[in-house]
């Protein structure tokens, strides 16, 4: 299968970074392909902890090509950040290559994504204002600088000076807000209103961005390429190419649970666009989610527990936030939301991760379909906003399992209590189950049936 896809099957933070990390031994080209560091992508090599937010999972494997593809908005200071880091550890990331038509995020996209947030108060998305939003509405609008700009001085101030002109009108309007707010709310009301203003920050003086911008493309440059082209010599070589999802299906702008998603399409489909192949190069797409469930951030979470499970799963699951630290709603999984995820992706296999995290808890639920307010059942996904926000699910009991599970390496080491529990949710959603984690190490997973065959050259 020289085209698979990994996509997240719920909210994001499923285990992805993991499982790309595992199929990247057997594969040459891992490519990011939408996202920017709004993602956190974790590996854990003989108990040494690596977070990657742009630099693909593959990383780790030397030989192997990793592409920041034309999808993926791209923070410069946050990449060169990675890039450095890795070094200061021994990667070698002289491999890495990035599409010269990735999109920029650039200093006022960042102060744009708060203000946006602070804007919005209560009904705030909880993104993880890392300024994603703002690029790609930059990019949709035509506004926006991408990687090859870095390379031309003239271009890129050009460039800037007229991205930069409306986003100091919008910022500074809200600097305005701010003040009124702070004056009403007495002094050291700092925090509560974001603080400073930041229409007049340094940062977005045109000289200095600029000036900072030239230095990255400087930086960046032997990294500069034709990605696209990469991906299909590799693809026509028949060598494997792993497409490497960041977020997840129900944060995919189109399908997602809109408004409370990100900005991007994180779903299978988007890898063709985000990585300039054709559909017919995706041979296989799997499925990253977990054995339960969880969300950052705010919005529509129908399986959610606010009850001591649920706490369990936080602290069992060690469920706080890669990228911002913060704690993660968990719930039960739910099969309905899953079984979406499964037909929209077209996904060919799942792989289930943190299995583990579900031992000591008894009886396991898992959300078969919805019951509406006003007591209409909805077997599959509803699609209107107001339905999802009231929908209880309702759930089928399952029997847990108590013992630990991270040292089992083979299917017939785990309890039966947990392969029925994963042969429930490959029978209700319809696909097989490839590959379970028991743990947060690299080698902590039970492969199911036969391991793939990625041809690596
Ligand atoms: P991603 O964004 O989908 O790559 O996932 P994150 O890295 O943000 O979050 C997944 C977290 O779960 C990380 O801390 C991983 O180290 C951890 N993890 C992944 N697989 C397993 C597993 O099977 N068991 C346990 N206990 N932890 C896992
Ligand atoms: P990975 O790749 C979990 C969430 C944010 C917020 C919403 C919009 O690690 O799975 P954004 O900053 O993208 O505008 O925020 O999307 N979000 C994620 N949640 N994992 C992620 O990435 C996420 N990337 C964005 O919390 O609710
Ligand atoms: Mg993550």
């Amino acid at each position: 299968m020289p085209g698979l896809v990994i996509v997240g099957a719920q909210w994001g933070d499923e285990g992805k970074g993991k499982i790309v990390d595992l199929l990247a031994d057997r594969s040459d080209v891992i490519v990011r392909f939408q996202g920017g560091n709004n993602a956190g992508h974790t590996i854990v090599r003989d108990g040494e902890k690596f977070k990657f937010h742009l630099i693909p999972s593959g990383i780790l494997h030397s030989g192997k090509v990793c592409v920041i593809g034309n999808g993926v908005v791209l923070d410069p200071r946050i990449l060169l950040e990675e890039i450095d880091g890795l070094k200061r550890r021994g990667v070698d990331v002289s491999n890495l290559r990035i599409s010269a038509n990735a999109h920029l995020i650039m200093p006022y996209h960042v102060l744009l994504d708060t203000a946006g947030e602070l804007k919005l108060g209560k009904l705030s998305l909880g993104t993880t204002r890392r300024g994603i939003g703002p690029c790609y509405a930059d990019k949709a609008l035509r506004l926006g600088i991408r990687v090859q700009d870095l390379l031309d001085e003239k271009i890129l101030r050009a460039k800037m000076r007229t991205a930069l002109e409306p986003k100091q009108q919008a910022l500074r309007e809200l600097s305005v807000r701010r003040r009124k707010l702070r004056k009403e709310a007495g002094e050291g009301a700092e925090k509560e209103t974001g603080g400073g203003d930041s229409f007049e920050d340094p940062r977005l003086d045109l000289h200095t961005m600029t000036e900072e911008h030239v230095n990255y493309g400087h930086r960046l440059e032997p990294h500069i390429a034709d990605t696209a082209r990469l991906c299909w010599d590799a693809l026509d070589a028949g060598r494997s190419v792993v497409f490497e999802g960041a977020q997840a299906t129900l944060l995919d702008l189109d399908h997602g649970t809109y408004p409370f998603v990100t900005s991007s399409n994180p779903i299978a489909g988007a890898a063709t666009v985000g990585a300039g192949v054709g559909p017919t190069d995706i041979d296989e797409v799997w499925g990253v989610a977990k054995a339960y469930a969880t969300r950052v951030g705010a919005g529509p979470f129908p399986t959610e527990l606010e009850d001591e499970v649920g706490k369990e799963l936080v602290e069992r699951g060690q469920e706080y936030g890669t990228t911002t630290g913060r704690e993660r709603r968990c719930g039960w999984l739910d099969l309905v939301a899953l079984r979406y995820a499964v037909r929209l992706n077209r996904m060919t296999a799942l792989t289930i991760t943190k299995l583990d995290v579900l031992s000591g808890i008894d009886p396991l639920r898992v959300a078969v379909r919805y019951r509406s307010k006003e007591g209409a059942i909805f077997d599959t996904f509803p699609y209107h906003q107001s339905i999802l926000h009231s929908a209880t699910p309702e759930y089928e009991e399952l029997p847990g399992f108590d013992a630990e599970i991270e040292n089992c390496r083979n299917e017939a080491e785990l309890p039966p209590q947990a392969r029925a529990y994963l042969n429930y949710i490959a029978d209700f959603v319809g696909v097989p189950i490839r590959l379970v984690g028991v743990g947060p190490d690299r080698d902590q997973v039970v492969w199911i049936g036969e391991q793939p065959t990625l041809r690596a050259a």
